[in-house]
């Protein structure tokens, strides 16, 4: 049996938020009804947050209410603070992401709070969520770059990565949010986080705006990850980080990753329908 790597699919929430024009929340039910086919066991669909700041988000319940739920899959969605947490609840998710970044200028420009402040938000959800058994997901953007304050110190992706996970994130996802990251900038980033966590409990979530998601996708392989985050059809981008282009597509990395003789257990078949749909979206 081939080694299982996971692709966690973030299309359906990082893919849209960053999209222009208005997508119809039917189509967007259709997006994710066709992702859970084609065999993921966890998608991002919606974000609770203001929807003055991600318009695209705003019908996250809705989209919430209207998907076709598969047994086995879990729906997620990412709240920033209580507010978004209680109504991520009332849309009955499967699990949260709470998003740190490990850079103060990014963390500012993204969610108007100085990384301190933002650990200190999550508390109380980390706390209900445990109360409740709710699984929550942890990132940290900008592990490399920052669009804002340059090159980032990867003892501080460490210490903010190890925050997230002794608060009780299962895992913790490292986002190069910008897409400019190198396999060298990755692993020395990575060789400093595993000093402080389980490389089991990590994920990457890489942007391709330089076009080297695949390498970097394979230096973290070497160095243990296996899990990836990836957008089908490559959409998006976020609207807080200037110049900053789509997610690595699922469609590449699944294929990449099969070549490589991992088995992701995706049907590349239904895949390939859902990357049409998510190209159609596209501004
Ligand atoms: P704030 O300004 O500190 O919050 O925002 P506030 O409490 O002062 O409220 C300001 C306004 O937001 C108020 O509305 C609130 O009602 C509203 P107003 O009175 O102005 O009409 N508000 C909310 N509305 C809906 N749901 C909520 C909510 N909370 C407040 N949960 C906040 C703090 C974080 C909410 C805000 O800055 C925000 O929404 N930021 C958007 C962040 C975001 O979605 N970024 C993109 C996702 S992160 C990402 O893409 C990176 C990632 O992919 C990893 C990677 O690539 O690195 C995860
Ligand atoms: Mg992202």
């Amino acid at each position: 049996m081939n080694e299982h790597v996971e692709i966690y699919e973030v299309g359906p929430r990082d893919g849209l938020q960053n999209e222009q024009q208005e997508i119809s929340t039917i189509d967007k039910v259709a997006l994710v009804d066709c992702l859970s086919r084609a065999g993921f066991s966890r998608i991002e669909v919606a974000s609770f947050v203001n929807p003055k700041k991600v318009p695209q988000m705003a019908d996250s319940a809705a989209v919430l209410a209207g998907i076709t739920r598969k047994p086995g899959v879990r729906y997620a969605a990412l709240t920033p603070n209580m507010r978004g947490y209680d109504d991520a609840l009332g849309a009955k998710v499967d699990e949260i992401a709470v998003f740190a970044s490990a850079s103060e200028g990014f963390s500012q420009a993204n969610i108007d709070a100085s990384i301190e402040e933002s650990i200190a938000r999550f508390e109380p959800i980390l706390t209900a969520a445990r109360h409740i058994d709710l699984p929550v997901r942890g990132y940290v953007s900008c592990v490399t770059d920052c669009p804002y304050d340059g090159p980032t110190d990867p003892d501080k992706v460490a210490e903010v990565a190890d925050k997230l996970f002794s608060m009780g994130c299962y895992e913790v996802s490292l986002g190069d949010t910008l897409g400019q990251a190198r396999p060298d900038s990755i692993a020395r980033m990575l060789i400093k986080v595993r000093e402080r966590m389980p490389v089991t409990r990590l994920a990457g979530h890489y942007h391709d705006t330089a076009g080297r998601a695949l390498e970097n996708i394979d230096a973290s392989l070497s160095l243990g990850v296996r899990v990836f985050d990836a957008a089908v059809g490559g959409l998006g981008g976020c609207p807080f980080a200037p110049g900053a282009a789509g997610n690595v597509a699922t469609e590449s990395v699944a294929a990449h990753l099969e070549r490589l003789g991992y088995a992701t257990r995706l049907d590349m078949d239904v895949l390939e329908q859902a990357a049409d749909m998510a190209r159609a979206m596209r501004s």
